[in-house]
Formats: C-alpha cells, sequence, structure tokens
C-alpha cells in the first residue's frame, strides 16, 4: 500500500516537473489561443467559431482575450510556452513585433498557427501555416464596387471628384494595412476619387461614430460622397453620426464597409449601407484541420484563404436569412 502511494507521488511530481499542460490521464491535445479582443460582431463570431470547433474536437482549450492589446498577447504566449500547450495558435493585434516571443515558441518545440491576421517576420519557419481571408483582395473588391457598380461609377453624370473618407482599423493591423492597400492599389491615381480624410476608429462602433463625426465637421456633410470603412462595426457607428448630422447613409453618403455581418445586413436592408465585403469569421473548423494536421506530422501550406462574396443592399433581405454571423 505504501509502495503504490509512493509511486503515486513519484508520477504526479515528474508530470508536474515537467510542466506538461496534458490532464492527466489525458491525451488530447492542449490548444493556448490568443484572441485579439472583442472589438467587433465579426471576432465574437470568430470566437464562437474557435470555441466550439475546438470543443467538438475533444481539445483541451486555454484561451486568452488581448483585449486589443499585444503586450497581452505576447504575455499569453509565454504562458502557453510556460505551461507547454501541444499548440498556440494566435490572431495577432498587429503585424510587427513577433520575432522573439516566436522565436521562443520555437526554441520550445510547440508549432504555432496563426488565424485570420498575419505577421511581419523575416523567418516564415517560425509560424505554420496563416489560416485566414485574403484583405487585400477584400480592400479591391470594395474599391471595384465603387467604380464599377454603384451610383458614383466611372462615366456616371456628375460634377467634380468622388471625395471619399476612410475609417481605418486598428494601426499596424495586416487588415488595416491591407484593405486600406488594396482600395488605393484600384483607384490608382485615377483624379476623379479622391481620399480626403482618412483615420482609425480601431474597428469599434464607438470610434467610428467618433471620427465621422469629425469628419463631418472638418469637411461638411455635403463635400462627403463616401465613406470606405475597414469593418461592418465602424460603419454601422458612422451612420449613426451621418443620421445625427441630417444627411441619409446610403443616399447622400454612399457607405462602403466589410465583414458582411449581420448588423451590416439590416443596415443594408434599411438602405443605410449600400455594400459590404464578406471577411468570413467561422475559421474553428479549418482551425482544428491544421491542429489535426499538425499533430498527425503532416505538411501544411503556409497559406490558407478563406473564400469569400459581395453583397449589396439590393441582394440583403434575400440573402440575410441564411447568415451564420
Ligand atoms: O481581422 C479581421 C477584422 O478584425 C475584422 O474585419 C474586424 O471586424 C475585426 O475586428
Amino acid at each position: 500500500m505504501k509502495r503504490v502511494f509512493v509511486l503515486g507521488v513519484a508520477v504526479a511530481l515528474l508530470a508536474l516537473a515537467a510542466g506538461c499542460a496534458r490532464d492527466a490521464g489525458g491525451d488530447a491535445p492542449v490548444v493556448g489561443f490568443s484572441q485579439v479582443g472583442a472589438e467587433s460582431e465579426w471576432r465574437t463570431a470568430n470566437t464562437r467559431s474557435v470555441r466550439s470547433a475546438i470543443e467538438e474536437a475533444g481539445f483541451r482549450l486555454r484561451f486568452s482575450d488581448a483585449q486589443q492589446k499585444q503586450e497581452n498577447q505576447i504575455k499569453a504566449l509565454r504562458s502557453f510556452i510556460a505551461q507547454r500547450v501541444d499548440v498556440i495558435a494566435f490572431s495577432p493585434v498587429v503585424e510587427s513585433g513577433w520575432e522573439t516571443v516566436l522565436r521562443e515558441a520555437k526554441a520550445a518545440g510547440i508549432p504555432v498557427i496563426l488565424t485570420d491576421r498575419s505577421v511581419d517576420v523575416s523567418d516564415e519557419s517560425l509560424y505554420v501555416t496563416l489560416i485566414g481571408s485574403d484583405f487585400v483582395e477584400e480592400g479591391r473588391k470594395a474599391a471595384r464596387w465603387l467604380l464599377e457598380d454603384s451610383p458614383l461609377r466611372r462615366g456616371a453624370d456628375r460634377e467634380g471628384p468622388v471625395r471619399i473618407v476612410e475609417l481605418q482599423g486598428t494601426v499596424g493591423s495586416a487588415p488595416a494595412i491591407d484593405r486600406g492597400k488594396g482600395f488605393r492599389e484600384v483607384l490608382g491615381d485615377d483624379q476623379d476619387y479622391r481620399i480626403v480624410r482618412t483615420q482609425s476608429g480601431d474597428f469599434t462602433r464607438a470610434r467610428g461614430k467618433e471620427v465621422m463625426e469629425a469628419f463631418l465637421k472638418s469637411e461638411g456633410g455635403d463635400n462627403i460622397d463616401v465613406l470606405f470603412a475597414h469593418n461592418d462595426d465602424m460603419a454601422i457607428g458612422a451612420i449613426q453620426a451621418i443620421e445625427e448630422s441630417g444627411l441619409r447613409p446610403g443616399e447622400d453618403i454612399l457607405v462602403i464597409s466589410i465583414d458582411a455581418v449581420r448588423g451590416a445586413f439590416e443596415a443594408m436592408i434599411a438602405g443605410k449601407l449600400n455594400v459590404t465585403v464578406e471577411c468570413n469569421p467561422l475559421l474553428g473548423p479549418q482551425l482544428v484541420d491544421a491542429i489535426r494536421a499538425v499533430q498527425e506530422g503532416r505538411e501544411l501550406p503556409k497559406r490558407i484563404v478563406v473564400e469569400e462574396s459581395v453583397f449589396t443592399r439590393e441582394q440583403a433581405a434575400e440573402v440575410f436569412p441564411s447568415r451564420q454571423y
């Protein structure tokens, strides 16, 4: 009896000493996931998708919310490394500043999967794969709608250049950088379309409203033809600011945004938002597939891109009932 007890204590101590994150007796992989925050409807849907896919797969999840702060994310990654989780997955708040912590994960032999947003690192072997949207293409799609399909398309009868204000996402984040880049790439040097103001609204409704109020004040509502918002939440906040200024969003000022969350469909059905470019947050199942591949030692492509559409307000009522987020 005494020997069995001593043996049990020794095994428990060994497990502790190894700092092993697996529960005693369990062999399901432990996944440390560091999320950006809860800044938007998109993000909430993304968190739900990741949580439920990991739960359904029977993996164990260590979840950490960074509240849009890179330093919190770095702390979370270091804590996952200390716990020796089997896989780290994270959606980086911003693109730069990851080299050191990713090297620490690599030295500890923990594979890292990026979801949603990319990192800017000199050594691509620091992560296994990036699962997420092509943000540059989303920006291009937004501009193509304006130039080719909107009431202000090229060749439409109007006086003077089309004046655009831009609500950018979080400064330094991959979607803010890439959506702005794709949008500008399609506008090219066409002087008929001018971005007259650009400022970050940090992907939130509250900031979107505040910054739009500032645009309306500085430019004058009559001098703004188009709002390009890097996400639906900022567009919805801005719509409120436009209405409060006595103008009609969707009519006096065209509103273009990105994500295609349910809130955007409601705004389109109400005629206040003209178009939303889809950015799919339901990345959980693909993340689970990637974790399985890593566990089984299978090769993964460096980039796994998600297929996406564009929805206009003319399509909104028909498409709305089938939207999952
Ligand atoms: O990284 C994806 C972006 O982050 C979404 O477009 C936005 O809504 C979110 O906060």
